[in-house]
């Protein structure tokens, strides 16, 4: 319940965003989903095609989240446009390697103070730009 006393209907206005815990929440969930890919075996492949460093990974991914939950278009003000598809053109990523992505944020999501129904509806939204950045079967 919100304080209005409204339930909140993710995905309307910055509900989501709220849910999340806003910004600082993004960035724990981000710390998190970069830590599972560190650590979980199933993801080696993913973690290898970035860089050693993840410090920029973390900085781009929790500001794109930011504004695709309606929050502030954090990553346009610092990175300018983008189109996630085009940004993971140059990657092989197939449907292990989606599924290896989705893990790590079930991980992520598994640590965060969230409602359960709002981290299965994030796991089903995160899902759809999962699979639209696959380019292999
Ligand atoms: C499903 C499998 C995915 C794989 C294997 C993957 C992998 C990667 C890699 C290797 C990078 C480059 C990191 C760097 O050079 O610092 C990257 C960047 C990025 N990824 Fe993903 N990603 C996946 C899905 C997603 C999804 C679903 C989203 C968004 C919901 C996303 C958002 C981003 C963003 C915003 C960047 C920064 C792009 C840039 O500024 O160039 N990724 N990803």
């Amino acid at each position: 319940m919100q304080d209005d006393g409204q339930v909140p209907v993710y995905g309307v206005g910055d509900a989501s965003f709220q849910a999340a815990g806003g910004e600082a929440g993004i960035r724990r969930l981000v710390d998190d989903f970069y830590d599972a890919m560190e650590r979980l075996p199933v993801a080696a492949t993913v973690r290898a095609m970035h860089p050693a460093d993840l410090t920029s990974a973390r900085d781009k991914l929790a500001r794109f989240l930011c504004g695709w939950m309606n929050g502030p278009k954090r990553y346009q003000e610092k990175y300018g446009p983008i189109s996630i598809p085009s940004a993971h053109a140059h990657l092989v990523i197939d449907t292990a390697a989606r599924d290896a992505w989705l893990a790590c944020m079930v991980e992520a999501l598994d640590r965060q103070p969230y409602p359960d129904d709002f981290k299965r509806y994030l796991f089903r939204q995160l899902s759809i730009p999962a699979e639209r950045v696959r380019n292999r079967p």
